[in-house]
């Protein structure tokens, strides 16, 4: 009876693996803050690839983790067609057709004060001249061969100007997943050790363009906005304290949410289990269930491969 009376189940097709790739052969540097997680070269993520056909997980989210003397101001080598990880995602993809593949599109990972756009001397954010760079990262993405464009920087009117740079140049078939609805979170300070975005560790830095957790009406203007732009997915982030945000857009547009459990949420639950206080997959599973009870399509989670393995022995 409990079987013929549940109304929401977690399967593998919902998940999505993201990953920290650097320009290597090899490497697998661990992260402090994200234990269990690491920054992998090449030979590794062909070897995450492989696992996550294995386990039925579909498409992994990829971030780039650049070396320091390739940042600049303005990101540049985020435009840059014969960078490593659109040369990456088209080797990749030839091996691996059947595995979708999102790339992050922001500048974070390739300026060197950490923010996901261009900034002048005062410390304020060029919309305009952002806004030009994402576009020309998204194609250089999407012509390697990525399914998904994935804007995270949050920059008002991104969304048109990716969708139109990219049907300019026949790449039309390149889905957007925006992060329509990204808070101004602490919980992403482990990313950003990850990536190692030094300046915007300080938790507000971002604050002129992601959005203050005081407000959900504004996310649900976001949320219209890049929807009415072109976007073919909405990413909601920080997931396990976004189920208000992730179930008002599930009940007021017809579009495929994903919800983001960041490196925050992953290391708070990692640590809380290894102290012994909660059961790491109790708990997983528990706030998967209930982002999938808010509305959510899919979860994009650190945690995507331990999970598809819990899911296959049965819970
Ligand atoms: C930046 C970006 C961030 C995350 C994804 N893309 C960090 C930030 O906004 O500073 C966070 C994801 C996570 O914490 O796991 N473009």
């Amino acid at each position: 009876m409990r079987s013929l009376t549940t109304e929401h189940t977690l399967t593998i097709d919902d998940l999505v693996w993201p990953l920290f790739v650097m320009d290597q052969k090899q490497a697998c540097e661990p992260i402090a803050s994200l234990p269990g997680v690491y920054r992998f070269g090449r030979e590794q993520l062909w070897q995450c690839a492989e696992e996550a056909l294995s386990q039925g997980i579909r498409a992994l989210a990829l971030f780039a983790v650049v070396d320091c003397s390739k940042k600049d101001l303005i990101g540049s080598a985020a435009i840059c067609a014969d960078g490593f990880m659109p040369q990456l995602i088209t080797d990749l993809k030839q091996d691996f057709p059947q595995l979708g593949l999102i790339a992050d599109v922001a500048l974070d990972p390739y300026t060197s004060h950490g923010h996901d756009g261009v900034v002048d001397c005062e410390g304020q954010i060029r919309a305009d001249e952002t806004v030009r760079m994402l576009c020309e990262q998204a194609v250089v993405l999407g012509q390697a061969g990525a399914d998904v464009v994935a804007p995270s920087d949050m920059m008002d009117g991104r969304v048109g100007c990716i969708r139109q740079s990219l049907d300019d140049r026949g790449l039309s078939s390149v889905m957007i997943c925006s992060y329509a609805v990204k808070y101004a979170s602490c919980l992403y300070a482990p990313f950003r050790q990850a990536v190692g975005s030094p300046l915007a560790s300080f938790g507000s830095e971002k604050a002129s363009y992601q959005l203050p957790c005081d407000r959900i009406m504004e996310a649900m203007r976001e949320v219209a906005f890049d929807i009415k732009e072109g976007a073919d997915i909405i990413m909601i982030k920080p997931a396990s304290m976004s189920g208000d945000v992730i179930r008002s857009v599930h009940q007021s547009f017809a579009l495929p949410i994903w919800a983001y459990q960041v490196s925050g949420e992953y290391a708070m639950i990692r640590a809380a289990a290894s102290a012994g206080y909660v059961d790491l997959k109790s708990l997983v599973l528990e706030q998967m269930i209930c982002l999938k009870r808010a509305g959510a399509g899919a979860i994009v989670s650190y945690f995507a491969p331990q999970v598809a393995q819990w899911l296959k022995q049965g819970t």
